[in-house]
């Protein structure tokens, strides 16, 4: 009947996620969306830790899918296609995702499609807007900070990117080094709300250096700096001292990414698209100062501006399944030989 109902399976990180698309005439549709986040079971360890994820991802991604299933109120026999993050990420939870996808396809005779995880993140814009090829992209997440030219559903031209750390990890970093519980972007933007972002100047490095290339790593070391002379001076850091940290490290990131962002801008409009358009995606993008200050930039470039909802932009399944979508309405499908990537560059 022209609709496409594809099931997504993510488990690359720390959330099992499952969700079931709609695509057909009338648009598309996340019949479901499930997200089961393990934030709780790494609280202790600072970070993701790989062997607990991948036993975590194991024991629930099943559950996921029945979940998923369910509250779309189809069975899995409704399903045209499994589509299944299979890189780049965690092993261990990556082959969690890959093998459940794979005995399914196999039971039910249905598709089975390996998905780029990153691809999930910067096709999300086109889940949600009526957006055309070629799009300038920012990806920005915890493991991941790149400007992407998106020319079709599986080419991406890399225009640059950070050279170290993702801004993700320095606000998870941040947020840890100033005692906020993790994921740390949520944490240190809401303390930056009370903050003053001028008392402490932390540097914007490679700022004035020509191209869209970034980095962070600097950006971190100057915070934890600042943070133990405030210590050494009075002993420990208040709620404001804090704050201003926050929004101190949050204003240089905003600064950062729109000066590169307008790079990137600019260089894609030199290809005179006939639609220009900017599209943000990935878990950094959930933030409100990163969002306004680039959505003012599209602006002034004459470029539409394409932000996913908040729960778009973190990991989730149904990036996955329209992905997957685009990827089947090209002709992509895999094996069940496929791989489950640690590594897969776009
Ligand atoms: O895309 P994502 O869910 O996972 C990958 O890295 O692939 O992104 C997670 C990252 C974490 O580092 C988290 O701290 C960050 O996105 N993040 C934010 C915000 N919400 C999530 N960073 C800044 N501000 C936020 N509001
Ligand atoms: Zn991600």
């Amino acid at each position: 009947d022209g609709t496409l109902t594809i099931l997504g399976i993510e488990s690359s990180c720390d959330d099992t996620a499952a969700a079931i698309v709609r695509i057909g005439p009338d648009g598309t549709q996340i019949l479901s969306s499930v997200v089961a986040g393990q934030t709780d079971l790494h609280a202790d360890f600072g970070g993701v830790v790989p062997e607990i994820a991948a036993r975590a991802h194991a024991e629930r991604v099943d559950i996921c899918v029945e979940d998923a299933l369910a509250q779309a109120d189809i069975a899995l026999a409704g399903v045209d296609a499994i589509a299944v993050t299979a890189g780049p990420g965690l092993i261990g939870g990556v082959l969690a995702g890959v093998m459940c996808a794979k005995g399914l396809a196999l039971a039910t005779g249905k598709p089975l499609i390996g998905v780029n995880h990153l691809a999930g993140h910067a096709l999300t814009p086109r889940l949600t807007d009526d957006l055309a090829f070629p799009y300038l992209l920012l990806l920005v997440s915890g493991g991941h900070c790149q400007f992407l030219l998106a020319e079709g559903p599986d080419r991406f031209r890399r225009l640059g990117g950070t050279i170290d750390d993702a801004p993700g990890e320095a606000f998870d970093k941040t947020a840890k080094l100033l005692g906020l519980p993790q994921p740390g972007g949520p944490a240190v933007e809401r303390a930056a709300r009370d903050g003053d972002p001028r008392r402490f100047p932390l540097p914007r490095p490679l700022l004035d250096r020509a191209g869209c290339d970034m980095s962070f790593s600097g950006l971190k070391t100057a915070l934890l700096r600042a943070r133990d002379a405030v210590v050494a001076e009075k002993g420990g850091i208040t709620v404001q001292d804090r704050a201003d940290l926050c929004a101190g490290f949050q204003a240089a990131v905003v600064d950062i990414l729109t000066e590169k962002s307008r790079r990137a801008l600019a260089e894609y409009l030199t290809l005179a698209p006939a639609q220009p358009a900017f599209a943000v995606a990935g878990g950094v993008a959930a933030n409100g100062p990163i969002r306004a200050a680039l959505q003012g930039l599209a602006k002034s470039a004459g470029a539409t501006f394409h932000a996913p909802p908040l729960a778009l932009c973190t990991d989730n399944a149904a990036m996955i399944a329209f992905a997957g979508a685009e990827a089947l309405q090209a002709g992509h499908t895999s094996g069940l030989d496929l791989a489950a990537r640690p590594r897969w560059p776009l």
